[in-house]
């Protein structure tokens, strides 16, 4: 299917065309197209074009108002201001700009970016043998959305979900479960998440408490760490037993969270164990890391502690373990050597900022990121609870993922089984909406605030049906599909020919945008600037649905087919958008 012109491009070929005509010298003008209240669109460019070419901005304006062509796409250009121009578009240019992106119902004739390359995305990254936190939760609904956004702009995305699994407490866990060799087995195949982790769990605090009170359990502890980086296959098997029973509690936490995470895409530390003594020895022999008191040191100049010292990245401690900052720096040559990447994104808490920054910095001074290949760390900021202090629950422990997870469905079941008040819904229908709603709800409210900064959990007003809600978006949606049911045999068809209610105008001018939204929003990692784009969606139907009948009262058939046509566009914009968000829109609620 081939892509739409959007509007605002059409336009801005326009005025291009017109600006050359007008100031032959420029070699690049740009009108600076904007959407505007005052008209449809507003170019703000001439102001400083005319500055540059010294000439007075208003005889310049309208020197190009003569020079475009209107007609076809611009119905009406007019000075304002200072030297602005106010552009109104044709109403049929809307309506058949919209038919095209209709006809496309796969991509409603949004474009792939021109030159698309490799991003290897890191997110989705919890720890083995740990339960999952309300910061995993960030990161795994912000990179999925990342991803999705990606992949719909014709990007080639690699993903790397980078858990923990590796590092001193392993000996502690299976020298422990070595010697209590029955603490995981399973009677049954089927192990539920909830079951994997609370025997994780308890296996976890048994071994915490022997090492804590038992000296020689301690040393042999300890030894173990020395066998599993040697790779004793003894002791790698034990390893493999923890990484396996917490994959099935991932999983299973993953699905909640309806998104799919895909074994292959799960590299862990441990994957980049084989790669860490080469990475320090390429440290080393560049000279980008020196050896400081035994332990291999890059150091940097503006990066320094309390004390005004300087704070090393510790590439391997004196004693020849390697910690967090070597595996990143493997990660990195694999990503960019082996899977060729032009771009890697880190969706990681933003308290992790200074590792990356060092991180980034030596895999540059080492050669390994340079223009071609960029690093990037979208750092996410704290969630926090209603009081505005880091989410704890009331005995001041991190929330659990899962019970949060839960809480929100319970509610957003409750409120879907409240809407229905004419008892429609079966059961199982309300549970699979509820869940629906919850998810969709915590997601949203996680996507609709930039990433970096802090937000509030607040189950109230996650699951609103009033403001920039998912809940109120998926009722809009559902919404259009009952109206398009109720329409009968009147079906949505477009109708150039008509003349547009303003409220119809908006809402088609704002259905073209999302083109350019998905294209921003991607380019700048930003999944809330769709959101926003499709809370707006949702805001100029509801007044568009206000003040243009569309089945009652009917109107002659064929402006209720326009209409239809205006909503039924509206439902699949929204339904890609909430898509592209990693949010559902049930056909009814
Ligand atoms: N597992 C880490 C955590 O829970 C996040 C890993 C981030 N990714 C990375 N390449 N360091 O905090």
């Amino acid at each position: 299917m081939a892509s739409v012109t959007s509007l605002s491009d059409s336009v801005q070929q326009h005025l291009a065309t017109a600006l050359s005509a007008a100031l032959p010298d420029a070699d690049s003008a740009d009108p600076l197209l904007r959407r505007s209240d005052r008209a449809d669109f507003q170019a703000n460019g001439i102001l400083a074009l005319a500055k540059k070419a010294k000439a007075n901005p208003r005889e310049l304006a309208t020197q190009v108002v003569s020079q475009v062509v209107t007609g076809d796409v611009i119905k009406d250009i007019e000075v304002s201001g200072p030297g602005f121009l106010n552009i109104t578009i044709a109403d049929r240019a809307i309506t058949e700009n919209l038919a095209a992106r209709y006809a496309d119902t796969e991509r409603l004739g949004v474009p792939y970016a021109e030159n698309p390359g490799t991003t290897v995305i890191d997110y989705a990254q919890p720890n083995v043998a740990k339960e999952m936190h309300v910061g995993h939760l960030r990161s795994a609904v912000i990179g999925d959305s990342v991803v999705q956004l990606l992949e719909f702009t014709g990007e080639n995305v690699v993903r790397r979900h980078h858990i923990g699994d590796w590092g001193t407490q392993f000996g502690m866990l299976i020298q422990y479960l070595d010697e209590h060799p029955h603490e995981l087995d399973h009677k049954a195949a089927e192990v539920t998440g909830e079951e994997a982790m609370s025997n994780l769990d308890r296996l976890y605090k048994a071994a915490r408490k022997k090492f804590d009170s038992d000296e020689e359990f301690k040393t042999r502890a300890r030894r173990r760490v020395v066998d599993l980086q040697a790779g004793d296959p003894h002791t790698l098997a034990m390893w493999q037993k923890f990484v396996d029973e917490s994959k099935i509690y991932f999983f299973s936490v993953f699905e909640k969270l309806d998104m799919e995470i895909r074994d292959p895409d799960i590299v862990g530390e441990s994957g980049y164990n084989d790669m860490l003594a080469e990475t320090c020895r390429l440290l080393e022999e560049s000279g980008v890391a020196v050896r400081s008191e035994g332990a291999l040191c890059v150091f940097f100049d503006d990066i320094k502690g309390p004390d005004g010292n300087p704070v090393p990245l510790i590439v391997q401690k004196s004693d020849g373990g390697y910690g967090y900052a070597a595996t990143d720096l493997s990660a990195i040559r694999d990503r960019v050597f082996n899977l060729k990447a032009n771009s890697i994104i880190y969706v990681v808490d933003a308290r992790q900022s200074l590792h990356f920054k060092m991180v980034f910095e030596t895999a540059r001074r080492a050669g390994w990121l340079n223009g071609d290949v960029k690093a990037y760390q979208l750092a996410f900021g704290t969630v926090l609870g209603k009081d505005g202090k880091p989410f704890k629950t009331r005995e001041g422990e991190t929330v659990r993922l899962v019970d949060l997870l839960d809480e929100a469905i319970d509610r957003a079941t409750a409120v879907v089984r409240e809407k229905d008040t004419q008892n429609q819904l079966s059961d199982e229908e309300i549970a699979e909406r509820g869940a629906q709603v919850g998810i969709g709800a915590v997601k949203y409210a996680d996507l609709s605030t930039s990433a970096n900064r802090d937000y509030k959990f607040d189950l109230d007003q996650m699951v609103s049906l009033n403001g920039d809600t998912s809940v109120y978006l998926q009722y809009a949606y559902a919404r259009i599909q009952s109206i398009l049911r109720k329409a009968g045999d009147v079906r949505p068809a477009a109708h150039p020919e008509l003349d547009l209610h303003e409220a119809e105008r908006a809402l088609g001018l704002h259905v073209d945008a999302f083109a350019e939204t998905v294209a921003e929003a991607a380019a700048e990692y930003a999944p809330h600037k769709l959101a926003a784009y499709l809370y707006q969606l949702a805001s100029l139907f509801t007044s568009f649905y206000d003040k243009c009948p569309v089945i009652k009262p009917q109107p002659p058939k064929d402006i209720a087919e326009n209409r239809l046509f205006l909503s039924d566009i509206t439902a699949r914009t929204l339904h890609r958008g909430m898509a592209l968000l990693g949010i559902r829109t049930p056909e009814r609620l």
